[in-house]
């Protein structure tokens, strides 16, 4: 019996801003950022978004097509979360109207947490084949204005379905990890923005990777020459690139860019236009390579890399199922990328500035474009959701 991923389903903000935009403000070659770090647009949240509205509009789809009636699992992986002791998921559960019968709760590691989830996952339908678990990875990607940082911004996030028997991918049992204590990027409690040491969090990146490579190539036996596809966590797209062209340089693979663009391009489609989404990011990757590519990847093997910062990395890999286009979410997904408003520089700045506020106030927030749901106001301490749909 094989285990994985039954079902993905992708959602961003209805917002976004070019990063010509971004450049034109900040004085700098709109080149720097389209081509030298791969990124042309990066969603935006607007004040009534957040982390759960973001999860539960991303799963939504799922619960429509009764897809989480057997779900007894809930992992909300994420490094935005909004209360010191709820679990984000819990509020998901309740606006999904999801049954009481369920574990919940919140996993927190950076960009990796989506990743750790995918495994518990994993070993939870594994010991219950009749069960499914929901992972949703949720995040919004904030560094400060006019940091290095500022243009690999994004938000998204990603539900996903696992199962015995899944439609989509079966995960291989092999994995390599690799944990190291480093300040290469964090958020202090008091922080909103992210705190990173840029250039050193790529190279931890790849350190990372060519240690959990090791790993699981010992476990395997596998070599980089027998995958179809790369997915890799990706901060902006080049960081993707540069990691592969780095780990098969390591271990003496050729490899040419036309090679390399075949290996990761589908994964990195949707990337390029929606920025960083921290916990989501290898799985909007991974969502964008099962949509997107033209090539039938049944009986496809395909490579797939997680980091996250502080850090842990983890290498794993699963085989994409047959017939697995007829369980994906491709129109919705493109429907959503497609029909987004685009910001001018003030919006997007007015947009950043804007904090929840924190003074334990009574507040009814304005009404933006959302997903089905949406984060209405704050009454008595409590955060208040509001669900757009029947
Ligand atoms: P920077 O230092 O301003 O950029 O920011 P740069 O000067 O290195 O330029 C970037 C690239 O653009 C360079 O290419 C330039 O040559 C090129 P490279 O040398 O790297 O090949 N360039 C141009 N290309 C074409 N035309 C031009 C032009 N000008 C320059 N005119 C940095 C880069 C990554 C430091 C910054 O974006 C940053 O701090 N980002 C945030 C941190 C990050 O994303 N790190 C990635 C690894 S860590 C990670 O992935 C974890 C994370 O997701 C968090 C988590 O785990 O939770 C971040």
């Amino acid at each position: 019996m094989n285990f994985g991923i039954d079902r993905i389903s992708f959602h961003t903000s209805h917002y976004y801003v070019d990063l010509k935009t971004i450049a034109a403000a900040r004085s700098v070659d709109p080149d720097k950022y389209y081509q030298g770090i791969g990124q042309e647009k990066m969603a935006i949240p607007s004040p009534d978004e957040d982390v759960v509205t973001l999860g539960a509009s991303a799963a939504y789809p799922l619960m429509k097509d009764g897809e989480l009636d057997e779900v007894e699992l809930l992992l909300f992986a994420t490094e935005s979360g909004i209360d010191h002791s709820k679990a984000a998921g819990i509020y998901v559960h309740g606006l999904l109207d999801m049954a009481p019968r369920c574990r919940t709760l919140e996993l927190k590691q950076a960009c990796y947490s989506g990743t750790a989830g995918i495994q518990l996952a994993i070993g939870f339908v594994a010991r219950n084949p009749t069960k499914k678990a929901l992972v949703i990875a949720s995040d919004v990607a904030r560094y400060e204005l006019g940091s290095p940082g500022e243009a690999t911004q994004g938000c998204g996030a990603v539900a996903i379905l696992i199962s015995a028997n899944p439609r989509l991918m079966a995960i291989d049992p092999e994995c390599g990890y690799y944990t190291e204590d480093v300040m290469d990027f964090w958020r202090p409690n008091y922080r909103s923005e992210a705190l990173v040491d840029g250039k050193y969090s790529t190279m931890v990146y790849i350190h990372a990777l060519i240690e959990s490579w090791k790993q699981y190539a010992e476990e395997s036996g596998r070599a980089l020459t027998d995958f179809d596809r790369f997915c890799y966590h990706i901060p902006f797209s080049k960081m993707a690139e540069k990691a592969h062209q780095k780990l098969c340089r390591k271990f003496k693979v050729d490899l040419d860019k036309q090679q390399l663009h075949r290996l990761l391009a589908e994964s990195l489609r949707y990337s390029r236009v929606v920025g960083n989404c921290y916990a989501g990011s290898m799985y909007v990757g991974l969502t964008s390579l099962l949509d997107t590519a033209e090539e039938d990847l049944a009986g496809k093997r395909v490579g797939l890399y997680s980091y996250g910062s502080g850090c842990v990395g983890e290498f794993f890999s699963g085989v994409v199922q047959p017939g697995y286009r007829d369980a994906l979410y491709v129109d919705q997904h493109r429907n959503l990328l497609e029909n987004r408003s685009e910001l001018t520089y003030q919006q997007y700045e007015d947009i950043f500035n804007y904090v929840v506020p924190t003074d334990g106030g009574e507040y009814v927030f304005p009404q933006y474009k959302t997903g089905p749901f949406r984060f209405s106001g704050i009454s008595q301490h409590k955060r208040e959701y509001e669900s757009l749909v029947d």
